[in-house]
């Protein structure tokens, strides 16, 4: 009972400032969205969420326990990232069995009981598809590497060495070092995107699309909400040549060798129309090498999926390239630019998901705000931006706490593949180790993946064990339990803000504009529908912003992330939105 009182006092708290709007509070969504384009989804890590075994691991059990977490948020959609049966060399997304769930996860049973739960919340679980590759555990390519003639001799993309017995092309994997490894029994190369233990699947063998599309029915049967379909701009392989060397190893990124390869759409056109066509679902592509002009052919009508990823505002910093050690500095304007060119593409036909974090990034508040900022502010910032865009907004575990990132000594204290990939190529490419780990330290994959932390007590109440990774040392102040008694925390903008999107039909059915382009500390846009008009400002910079003459002209504020202050100006990290007349 208490509690309810002060999670009610919490919410009206961070209501006050947009007491004016009461009146519009009821606004209904408008009917011709489906269910997918007026909530938003939440992501979950299935390592890192909650252990209830105390195995150091969390499970389904976690996630079943902690529904209501999500329910507040105001998401109608769970993307949980790989539970599939893996032996965990990418956490997961190297999978063994597309139709089982990894034991240290728990059983078919967990994730049923999670799946019945989640809907008597209205809440759809979506899984993750990994079809660009699989494990080298899987029972495909334990076949398949046995000899050239085997039935599943061309599941996977073999090839001969050069006539010096070197690998068939210079590509470098996504995670570091030749794309290519190996393979004693065959007597010749197979090639992996990523890791050597994640082998690419042959999508031009049609009974390998089969399979694939078979494990996906076999979800869909389960009923599940939808899919989020990895790395799947890699899968139509193009001419296998040598790319001109981008680096001192002499090789060249395998991204910009086969990324959306002519022919790729083919494939997906197949995959929409044998397993999710007509369904009531939503599909959302892990995009990576679409820029914003190629989404008409992706999304919309014509398009493969409801929404992609495009991952252009998160790549600033790695517009040369996925190499850490080589990342360029940006300013706002780019980052506005980059989200304005994916709404304006999919204003008119299809749909865009919003998001500043997943399970790949750094923390938003150190990525997207200048070193030294208040991490809570920048936070409020990110959620208020996240939450008015056009598009289906996803919130990843801890963004809505305001996670920030972990600074590790050494890299052996990094889990993630990729870290250890990266340090390798900065020593190679002759960084410093102390300069290598700062690399890291920014970018590094494990900054999002460190366990939720729920309340004060042991492990953040993460796990009753040794968590598999160290929990954040941060947790005395951010954790779920003393976020949600405290109305100025970010967990309770983040529910203000859900809510306020929610009773907002402008936010979900409006269209988007961008004001103040050239600004380099505010972003700025308006949501328009009929006569119903927002304008959202916020404020990256450490500065105060002042806004331009006659900016203000029949505005009336209705919410700001650090109430008071000045109408003209904002404060730094402050982030408002007005009702325009
Ligand atoms: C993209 C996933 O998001 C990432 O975590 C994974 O390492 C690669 N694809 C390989 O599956």
């Amino acid at each position: 009972m208490l509690s309810f009182a002060k999670k009610l006092i919490s919410v009206l708290a961070g209501m006050m400032v947009f007491v004016s709007a009461s009146a519009v509070l009821a606004a209904e969504s408008d009917a011709s969205l489906k269910w997918w384009q007026k909530t938003s989804v939440y992501q979950i890590y299935p390592k890192s969420f909650a252990d209830i075994n105390g195995d150091g691991i969390s499970d389904l059990q976690g996630i079943t326990e902690h529904l209501d977490h999500i329910k507040d948020l105001g998401c109608g959609a769970i993307w949980i990232t790989p539970v599939y049966p893996s032996p965990m060399v990418d956490n997961g997304y190297d999978i063994a069995d597309y139709k089982g769930i990894d034991p240290s996860y728990g059983t078919m049973k967990d994730f049923d009981k999670l799946v019945a739960e989640a809907g008597k919340r209205n809440i759809r679980i979506v899984m993750d598809l990994v079809f660009n590759h699989s494990s080298d555990q899987h029972a495909w390519f334990r076949e398949s590497k046995q000899s050239r003639t085997n039935p599943k001799a061309d599941w996977y993309i073999w090839r001969d060495a050069k006539p010096d017995g070197s690998a068939p092309t210079n590509w470098r994997g996504i995670f570091g070092g030749s794309a290519w490894t190996w393979c004693e029994e065959r007597q010749q190369y197979y090639l992996h995107t990523f890791a050597s233990q994640q082998p690419d699947l042959n999508w031009e063998n049609p009974e390998v699309r089969k399979a694939l599309y078979d494990a996906a029915l076999f979800w869909l049967n389960k009923g599940v909400g939808g899919f989020r379909i990895d790395a799947i701009t890699y899968i139509k392989k193009p001419e296998f040549r040598d790319g001109k060397p981008d680096g001192e190893d002499g090789m060249s990124s395998i991204h910009f060798m086969t990324a959306n390869t002519p022919g790729i759409l083919d494939f997906l056109h197949e995959f929409k129309r044998e397993v999710y066509e007509g369904k009531d679902i939503f599909t959302v592509g892990e995009a990576n090498g679409v820029a914003p002009e190629d989404l008409p052919k992706w999304v919309g009508s014509q398009g493969v999926f409801d929404m992609v990823f495009e991952f252009s505002h998160m790549n600033l910093a790695l517009k040369n390239g996925e190499i850490w050690c080589r990342y360029t500095k940006w300013k706002l304007p780019e980052l506005k630019n980059a989200l304005t060119a994916s709404q304006k593409m999919t204003a008119n036909n299809g749909w865009c998901p919003v998001f500043f974090e997943n399970h790949d990034q750094p923390r938003c508040v150190n990525h997207f705000f200048p070193q030294g900022a208040d991490t809570r502010k920048a936070a409020k910032v990110i959620a208020t931006v996240l939450l008015t865009l056009r598009g289906t907004p996803f919130i990843y575990e801890g963004q809505e706490l305001g996670y920030t990132n972990v600074a590790w000594p050494s890299i052996d204290n990094y889990n993630d593949i990729s870290s250890h990939g990266q340090y390798k190529i900065a020593l190679e490419e002759g960084f410093t180790p102390e300069q290598a780990m700062k690399f890291v330290h920014y970018f590094s994959r494990d900054n999002a993946r460190t366990p939720m932390q729920w309340n004060t007590g042991l492990n953040a109440g993460f796990s009753s064990g040794k968590p598999w990774l160290p929990v954040h040392d941060d947790y005395l102040a951010v954790n779920t339990l003393t976020e949600s008694e405290d109305p100025g925390s970010v967990l309770s903008w983040y529910k203000t803000m859900a809510e306020f999107r929610r009773s907002h039909k402008e936010l979900t059915e409006g269209s988007y504009e961008e004001l103040l382009p050239e600004d380099e500390q505010v972003f700025a846009f308006a949501r328009t529908s009929g006569k119903r008009r927002l304008v959202t400002v916020a404020n990256f910079s450490l500065r105060e912003a002042k806004l331009p003459d006659g900016f203000m002209k029949g505005k009336s504020i209705l919410m700001s992330s650090e109430p008071g202050g000045d109408a003209t100006v904002l404060r730094p990290l402050e982030a408002r939105v007005y009702r325009d007349k």
